[in-house]
């Protein structure tokens, strides 16, 4: 599509209540804090927004005049672009705030930064940060919408939201289904948002990994640990394979990455044992060979670049949701994170 052409186009305009009945959060800190049926509504906010967006008409200008913040302090490919295509997207404003040359370089604290960047009236604050706890220290000092990109080892929303979006898209229900959550459950984000938000709608979660990067303890979230990826693999309809993350790890867990990708990397022989239907997912970036071979990551059971695709998709129902629900004077939780100060 030519850009003269696409230019021709008008923008999709959503007919309803604006925001969606069910949704007053303020915050999107973690999918722990959500029911149910929040999640749900995010789901299906997200399959409006794919489906109205796929084709030529790809802006819809419900967020016309918002401003969003990206506030990452962590590298980012997937997560910050898509969250800077869906504001764009929606009509609103991006501001990519660059930590390396802004004034935190001359002693300016984050939260005096971050008060400054509300004062200039942006509508949310999307932020990636290696501390955990980070996005609820914001939230307890802004009144503006804040959203979680990833917080160190703690939480990941957003990745959460479009791996549970690209799992429904794909085998529809999640109650019942079988999810194996395998690799470095210690040190993802992703896997304890994967965690909560799937044993939320229904799905038993097994959690795998070498005994150094997967404790026992975690059971009493009401999941089940292995340490043998062979030994379940037959259960499972949904693998998550998770990236080592050798930059949060002080010491190395295992032997070898060889010995690793032995164990635990999904390849042909593991796909050839597992079900027919085993879908494979991977919150990027993969590492081709230690997690996942390169022809598993392309097969067609695999929705690495799937779940991309539905990340745009699922931010643009977040940032409306928040931003829909703060500008309609629906939020109800601003004072239970500002308690925390
Ligand atoms: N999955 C994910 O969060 O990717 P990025 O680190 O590239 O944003």
């Amino acid at each position: 599509m030519s850009q003269s052409k696409s230019s021709t186009v008008a923008p999709v305009v959503l007919q309803g209540d604006l925001p969606p009945r069910g949704w007053t959060h303020r915050h999107l800190l973690d999918l722990e804090e959500l029911t149910a049926e929040e999640i749900r509504l995010i789901l299906d906010t997200a399959v409006m927004f794919k489906e109205a967006t796929q084709g030529c008409r790809k802006k819809i200008d419900v967020l016309s005049g918002a401003a969003i913040v990206n506030l990452f302090f962590e590298n980012s490919t997937r997560t910050k672009t898509s969250f800077s295509l869906a504001a764009r997207r929606l009509g609103a404003d991006v501001i990519d705030f660059s930590a390396s040359t802004s004034s935190l370089s001359k002693g300016e604290s984050f939260i005096d930064t971050a008060k400054n960047l509300e004062a200039m009236g942006v509508d949310a604050v999307v932020v990636r940060h290696g501390t955990p706890g980070t996005p609820h220290l914001l939230a307890s000092h802004l009144d503006v919408g804040v959203i979680n990109a990833g917080d160190g080892p703690h939480a990941h929303p957003t990745q959460g939201l479009l791996d549970i979006f690209s799992i429904r898209e794909r085998l529809g229900d999640l109650k019942g289904l079988t999810v194996g959550l395998v690799g470095d459950i210690a040190h993802s984000r992703t896997a304890r948002s994967n965690l909560w938000g799937l044993t939320k709608l229904g799905a038993k979660v097994i959690l795998c990994g070498p005994p150094t990067l997967v404790s026992d303890g975690w059971q009493e979230f009401g999941v089940e640990v292995s340490h043998d990826l062979d030994a379940i693999l037959p259960r499972c309809d949904v693998l998550n394979l998770l990236r080592i993350q050798f930059e949060r790890q002080k010491t190395r867990p295992f032997p070898s990455v060889r010995e690793y990708a032995h164990l635990y990397a999904m390849n042909q022989d593991r796909l050839r044992r597992a079900k027919d239907d085993l879908v494979i997912l991977a919150p990027g970036p993969i590492n081709r060979g230690v997690e996942v071979t390169a022809d598993v990551a392309d097969c067609p059971q695999s929705l690495i670049l799937d779940q991309v695709t539905n990340g745009l998709a699922v931010r643009m129902a977040v940032l409306w949701l928040i931003c829909g629900a703060q500008r309609n004077g629906l939020t109800r939780d601003s004072s239970e994170h500002k308690g925390q100060k």
